[in-house]
């Protein structure tokens, strides 16, 4: 195992380059099942979740290559068994993307019901109601979701809360599906609306996404999909902070600015000068930091993804910041390992209450979960002395060449065998 030493108090200075989005990948590659064929995907990052999802793909009987020119070429002419095994689905529970191109284009599936997650519960529930609505036949027996549907039938879909993942799932399986398919209380996240053009692109029916009303009109069969990924928005708000926590100036370069609203109104009342300029977004970060609230929401809200960076960020501010996540019940487990660094955090519920201090100091920390990883590395930028950061396997699922990117910046961050 891998683990990342820092030594902290280095200013991140420079530009860097925004990589694919993460979670606007994987859909779409879920999105190449639904058509038979070879489909190019470009900007596809280089991460542990997407190897885990092309393992995922090629179990099934695709095949899933990297070509030179960096795009991924997925063929999914053959599908062995529409079965989406335990062994994969329980590290990675994105793999439950599957289930809606599968159950849409063999009339059957079985996947691993995913376990709980460090993050809290997030059970499934959503995405299989779309599906039984749909007339799908759903059951879930020793572990997996199997269902069956010989072909689905447009339907009315409300869902109790916008789930993304939920929202792709059912509009994937609505594409092919008889007659119309309204999903109301869509998740509104630009990874959704990313998903409904690639599928557009596919031949697909599809009006409203962006809006909490998502029309799907089923189609006969869909086309081989081209299509570039979108950058990644929670990787370019990470650089940001990173930029603003370091008293940095950096030119982050291909950066989805625009759907960055919430993040950047945040920085900006910490204090952060954060402009658009020839290039990229220019970042540069000023002290004293000033305190601000954060409550996460679904898009266009504060992302969950972001809550446990900034809270980082805040741990150096000058006053009370009290942070409140109302998306997963769990997301907290970053709390004791920045309160190792000297933080002074107090958790209670879904609240944090972060009292900034002027130093944080470098300790031995442990990631716990993705994002959570990325706030330790981010607090080890700026504490005194060295930080180690160990289980960084949790890091490598979603952030490409993090460490080499904060390197070139100007960070003393380097990769240690364990
Ligand atoms: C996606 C993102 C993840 C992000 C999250 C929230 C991907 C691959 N992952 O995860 O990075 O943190 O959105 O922005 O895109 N819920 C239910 N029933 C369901 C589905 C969800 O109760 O059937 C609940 C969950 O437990 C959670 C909330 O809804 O409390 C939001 O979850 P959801 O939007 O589904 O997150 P994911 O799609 O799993």
């Amino acid at each position: 195992m891998d683990k990342l030493v820092i030594e902290g108090g280095r200013r991140l200075i420079g530009e860097v380059e925004v990589s694919g989005s993460k979670n606007s990948a994987l859909p779409i590659m879920a999105a190449t099942l639904l058509a038979a064929g070879t489909h190019r995907l470009g900007n596809v990052p280089e991460l542990k979740d997407i190897e885990t999802f092309s393992a995922l793909l090629t179990s099934l009987g695709c095949t899933v290559e990297r070509s030179g020119d960096g795009f991924v070429i997925v063929n999914s002419t053959r599908i062995d068994e529409p079965v989406a095994g335990y062994e994969l689905v329980k590290t990675m529970r994105a793999s439950i993307l599957v289930l809606g191109p599968l159950v849409a284009r063999c009339g059957r599936a079985r996947v691993s019901l995913p376990g709980g997650c460090a993050i809290g519960a997030r059970p499934v529930n959503l995405h299989l109601k779309g599906l039984e609505l749909m007339g799908a036949d759903v059951r879930i027996e020793h572990g997996y979701i199997d269902v069956r549907a010989k072909r689905l039938k447009g339907a009315h879909i409300y869902l109790d809360y916008p789930t993304v993942t939920g929202t792709e799932n059912i509009m994937l399986a609505a594409t092919l599906a008889e007659g119309e398919t309204l999903i109301e209380n869509a998740a509104l996240e630009p990874e959704v609306v990313e998903l409904a053009r690639a599928l557009k692109k596919m031949g697909a029916g599809i009006e409203g996404e962006g809006t909490d009303k998502i029309k799907i009109k089923g189609v006969e069969g869909l086309n081989p999909l081209e299509y570039t990924v979108m950058p990644d928005r929670i990787e370019a708000g990470t650089l940001m902070v990173g930029a603003a926590m370091t008293r940095g100036n950096v030119l982050i370069k291909n950066c989805p600015y625009e759907y960055m609203d919430a993040v950047v109104t945040k920085l900006k009342e910490a204090g952060t000068e954060i402009k658009s300029e020839d290039g990229g977004i220019r970042v540069v970060g000023t002290y004293p930091i000033r305190s601000v609230d954060i409550k996460t929401y679904p898009y266009p809200g504060f992302p969950t993804d972001m809550q446990a960076q900034m809270m980082a960020m805040m741990c150096m501010s000058t006053g009370l910041s009290v942070i409140t996540e109302t998306v997963f019940e769990n997301r907290f487990m970053h709390v004791a390992e920045l309160k190792r660094m000297g933080a002074d955090i107090m958790v209670d519920g879904r609240y944090a209450i972060v009292k900034g201090k002027e130093r944080l100091s470098g300790a031995p920390v442990m990631a716990t979960d993705l994002r959570a990883s990325a706030s330790l590395v981010l607090a080890g930028l700026v504490a005194d002395g060295i930080t180690e950061v160990s289980r960084i396997y949790h890091l490598d699922r979603g952030y490409e060449r993090l460490e080499e990117k904060l390197k070139r910046l100007g960070a003393e961050i380097k990769r240690v065998k364990e």
